[in-house]
């Protein structure tokens, strides 16, 4: 993982005075990840970082899905571009610092668009691309991890469940973060028939959409 390992631990003496912001070095993220090493390589295995600085766990992971995806697919654009999107919609962050989470997306991003880019050429397609930023868009959020809440908005985090159907399409569902977390939430909240809810229940709903139209909803 070459890309942490000229990284610089840390920013500035004052963003770890204030943030505690060191980010992880290659071999400590490595050790940890090999714990989960199945987790860690599995293409729709779901990771969830609440403190991702500008990410060194989550591109890792990223990196060893979209390994597992290479083995299998790299010969096969369509089947390539259909798991990386898997891979990619599987991973997610939170960091307290906004430029932490524009700088994570852009870094997962770039991740995956260098392999897509060396692998097809001429070939990658635009909608893929956007399809992938606009996931990112969606699992990698500016919030405070401790309650739950955009830090300037204070607006609830909220992230987006993706679950492929039937190949091709996609299934978006979103949760409020705070209520997946503390599960104590389920014994105050109560459904539309007055029952005690689940936290299974999401806040919105999607229809179902094919996994190289995701960009065109940021167009609309
Ligand atoms: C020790 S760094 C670790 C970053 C990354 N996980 C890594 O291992 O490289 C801690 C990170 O937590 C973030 N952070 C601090 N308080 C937070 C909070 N309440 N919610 C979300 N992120 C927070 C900081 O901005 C910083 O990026």
């Amino acid at each position: 993982m070459s890309e942490i390992k000229n990284k610089k631990q840390i920013k500035s003496k004052q963003r770890v005075a204030d943030h505690g912001e060191v980010f992880t070095n290659e071999r400590e993220v490595n050790a940890m990840l090999d714990l989960v090493k199945n987790e860690s390589e599995r293409i729709d295995s779901r990771f969830l970082e609440p403190a991702m600085g500008d990410g060194n766990f989550l591109a890792e992971v990223l990196n060893r899905k979209l390994n597992s995806v290479d083995v299998k697919y790299k010969n096969v654009q369509f089947e390539w571009e259909r798991y990386s999107i898997i891979a990619l919609s599987s991973v997610y962050g939170v960091d307290l610092l906004e430029d932490n989470a524009i700088e994570c997306r852009n870094r997962l991003f770039q991740l995956f668009d260098s392999r897509y880019s060396n692998l097809f050429g001429e070939k990658c397609n635009e909608s893929c691309k956007s399809s992938a930023r606009f996931i990112l868009n969606r699992n990698i959020l500016w919030g405070d991890a401790l309650d739950f809440t955009n830090p300037v908005t204070k607006k609830p985090i909220i992230f987006s469940e993706w679950s492929p159907v039937n190949g091709t399409l996609l299934k978006r569902r979103d949760f409020i973060f705070k209520f997946l977390v503390e599960k104590s939430h389920q014994f105050s909240m109560f459904n539309d028939e007055g029952n005690v809810g689940s936290i299974d229940e999401p806040v919105k709903d999607y229809p179902l959409i094919h996994f190289l139209k995701l960009g065109e909803e940021d167009a609309n």
